[in-house]
């Protein structure tokens, strides 16, 4: 076993391959966090917390008093917080009993340790697909309100990955309500750390910010009722001089979809805390004797050895215990969604023509974006009548979709399910079923309205409408979007003293709703959107294996973005298109070749009317489309570095096959010099003494001029000299060239 306890020192210590996490029972029963690092084995480190009298400030517990400094919750480690017991840091729990006391102080009265992993009840969470796991349930008791809080985490040993969450169960006999209850805290009380997180904003998510935390309380949040384009719930811990191949850093992701918030608070005394959990703010939940509350988990991380190994941990761990899907791993399709080619304006006969040609050229599925049902030619009305719009689509889906069968194509479709237009069918006919405050116009987001998704009735309807779509046509692919962030959360059926459930409800339901869903269709491929990637998240992630990473399909500024998705996510995760040039969210041009090798660090596929390209850029889709197909398992399943951030002159990044016998370096040069300086990388992940021989070497948008490099073609390396030396590229010109390298180990 992996998790020991010592019952002389009362200590837990949970080891994985890299890293060691130790906890103790104190001589009061509370629970102390003693150590989480670099692997240091068994030995008990409850001596680097000497008890310290700070004074009157930092009050001791009571019966500890007399040995002042020995065990005040203010001042040393604590696993999960009490609440109003002198602690005065960011807190994980805010609970009131039925006089009115407000407080919580826990001890600890049992643990359990087995094989396996934990499961939490209506939320998605990491599964154990190698009988890896082993997990460790520690009991702790506040005997006075009777509240029972379970800490829960499972190790995976050889990913290095430890899962923590929290269950809360009233054992009194009165109601307990709570206002704030999250699922973890991670106190490391020693060194500097700064605060990497992924910040941003609609068509601009998850852009990397890197800055030493100050004194006090930095959070990073959402209370949008989405995990958000602005904030998104992982972040990462690192020492100042943590690089991309070297340094200590932690990571955390939450694994929730909804409104949330994780603090990181740099404390008086230097000790760094961090909690991770559900948004406080509109949450309060009432807990009846013998009900229980479960909070999200999250994935926590630590290495030396810099933010590429964190990053890779995650992409692993994420497409080997989050993904649920059977195609996580699968080939998937190379697809063309009409959305960009003609928005909501299209009939059977364009979008057979789009079909048409992208099957000519190799590309697989077809997606029918938004638009095909009820009364939708724009965005101001429609949603929730889930009918086939027989103007646009006469005789309905099935004859469009027999024509593109027997095109050779798949086909795909577009769902909003959450959604609903006042100027609807159902809307006029369920005007409760909306989240609306009682005698107040609702604020309007893309002139739709919140389906309320904490009602069974509104979830069972739901079911029930997409699985007859499902079940009723010949349906490869769901695109599941979202497109409005959550105002005016209220439920026309819950009682007035349970409406601060609404929110963390209706994300049950929608994991309700994807869980029937896609266990009941498991060979369909469900893709999540919320306008964009604003719900890109891991537990988004257990139920689409890819998400659509942005509504900006700019290639120069889906450089930034799907860099800063890497950081968590994998490559396999990120949904991502070759568009139109000009963009039609930027208007900037760019070539075609580095349009697609942009969107071959995704899932690669197109969204423009592959009717208005030349026939030499026909044939160079054709031939985009062929080397993805060729170079499949190594982009989506290979390892991924990046080599060059987009702060630089020329951004790069790599991937490495699993055994490592290929490779394939991407390069962008979003802004070309006169007099530049050669850009230089150093490859990574190779095998010093193996040999590599460049096999392909390709430049795109180089104004037809193809530059000399004897040296890139064809010629053989050693992986040191790879790696160590590295590689230098010729001048490249044009608007955004381009280049890619392929090598293999002979
Ligand atoms: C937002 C998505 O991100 C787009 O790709 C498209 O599906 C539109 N919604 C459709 O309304």
């Amino acid at each position: 076993m992996s998790i020991f306890y010592d019952d002389q020192t009362k200590t837990f210590t949970l080891q994985t391959a890299q890293t060691t996490y130790q906890l103790q029972v104190d001589p009061w029963a509370r629970l102390l966090h003693l150590y989480y690092g670099r692997r240091i084995g068994d030995d008990c480190m409850d001596g680097l917390y000497p008890a310290m009298d700070r004074g009157g400030f930092s009050p001791d517990y009571y019966e500890t008093a007399l040995q002042r400094g020995a065990a005040s919750p203010d001042i040393r480690p604590q696993e999960y917080t009490g609440f109003n017991n002198g602690d005065f840091r960011v807190g994980c729990l805010e609970v009131t009993a039925p006089d009115g006391a407000a407080g919580a102080d826990f001890r600890y009265t049992a643990h359990r340790i087995y094989r396996g992993k934990y499961t939490l009840e209506g939320l998605p969470s990491a599964y154990d697909a190698d009988q890896e796991a082993e997990t460790l349930i520690l009991t702790l008791e506040d005997p006075v309100i009777g509240l029972r809080l379970e800490l829960l985490y499972s190790i995976f040993s050889r990913q290095d990955m430890i899962t923590r969450a929290a269950r809360l169960t009233n054992c009194g006999v009165g109601d307990l309500v709570l206002d704030k209850a999250a699922s973890i805290c991670l106190d490391i009380p020693f060194g500097k750390w700064e605060l990497l997180h992924f910040h941003g904003r609609h068509a601009m998510e998850r852009q990397p910010e890197r800055r030493p935390l100050m004194n006090g309380i930095q959070t990073v949040s959402s209370k949008r009722g989405a995990s958000s384009h602005h904030h998104n719930p992982f972040l990462i811990l690192c020492a100042p001089q943590t690089n991309e191949d070297a340094g200590d850093c932690f990571g955390a992701m939450l694994v929730y979809s909804g409104s949330y918030r994780m603090d990181v608070e740099l404390d008086s005394l230097g000790l760094t805390r961090l909690t991770a959990g559900i948004h406080d703010e509109l949450f309060r939940w009432k807990l009846h004797p013998g009900e229980s509350f479960t909070a999200p988990e999250v994935l926590l991380t630590f290495t030396h050895r810099g933010l590429t190994a964190l990053s890779q941990r995650y992409h692993h761990f994420l497409r080997y215990h989050m993904c649920r899907s059977k195609f996580t791993l699968a080939r998937r399709p190379v697809l063309i969604n009409n959305w960009e080619a003609t928005f909501f304006n299209f009939t059977t006969e364009k979008i057979l023509s789009i079909a048409e040609q992208a099957a000519a050229l190799g590309v697989e599925m077809l997606v029918l974006d938004d638009g095909w049902f009820g009364k939708r030619d724009d965005d101001l009305s429609g949603l929730g009548d889930w009918q086939v719009n027989e103007r646009k689509l006469p005789g309905g889906l099935n004859p469009l979709i027999e024509k593109i069968h027997r095109m050779g194509l798949r086909f795909g479709i577009w769902i909003e399910p959450e959604m609903v237009c006042e100027d609807s069918d159902l809307y006029r006919a369920h005007p409760d079923w909306a989240l609306t405050l009682p005698g107040r116009k609702p604020a309007v987001g893309r002139c739709q309205l919140i389906l309320d998704l904490s009602r069974d009735d509104v979830v069972d309807y739901l079911t029930e409408v997409f699985s007859k779509l499902l079940r009723e046509h010949e349906i490869a692919y769901i695109k599941w979007d979202m497109n409005r962030n959550m105002s005016d959360v209220y439920s026309h059926t819950m009682p007035a003293d349970r409406q601060g459930e609404v929110s963390h409800r209706y994300m049950l339901g929608v994991y309700k709703l994807l869980e029937r869903l896609t266990t009941a269709f498991p060979d369909v491929l469900f893709e999540g959107c919320a306008g964009g990637g604003g719900r890109f998240d891991a537990a988004m992630l257990a139920y689409f294996p890819q998400i659509w990473c942005s509504d900006d399909t700019d290639a120069a500024e889906r450089l930034t973005i799907q860099h800063g998705t890497s950081f968590g996510y994998p490559i396999s995760a990120m949904g991502s298109h070759v568009s139109v040039s000009p963009n039609q969210q930027t208007g900037r041009s760019a070539p075609l070749g580095t349009r697609a090798v942009v969107a071959m660090a995704g899932t690669f596929g197109y969204e423009l009317d592959l009717n208005t390209l030349t026939e030499d850029e026909k044939n160079e889709v054709r031939e985009q489309i062929r080397f993805f197909k060729t170079h499949y398992e190594l982009i989506q399943n290979g390892s991924y570095y990046r080599l060059a951030a987009p702060d630089e002159d020329a951004v790069i990044w790599q991937f490495v096959s699993q055994d490592d016998t290929e490779a394939l370096v991407s390069l962008v040069l979003p802004q070309p010099h006169a007099n530049p300086i050669p850009a230089h990388f150093a490859l990574k992940g190779l095998e010093a003494d193996a040999r590599y021989r460049i096999e392909d070497f390709r430049i795109y948008g180089c104004r037809g001029q193809t530059p000399r490099a004897a040296w890139l073609f064809e010629r053989e390396y050693s992986g040191a000299a790879l790696m160590y030396a590295g590689l230098t590229l010729p001048q490249l010109f044009g608007d955004a060239p381009s280049a890619q390298l392929y090598l293999k180990k002979l």
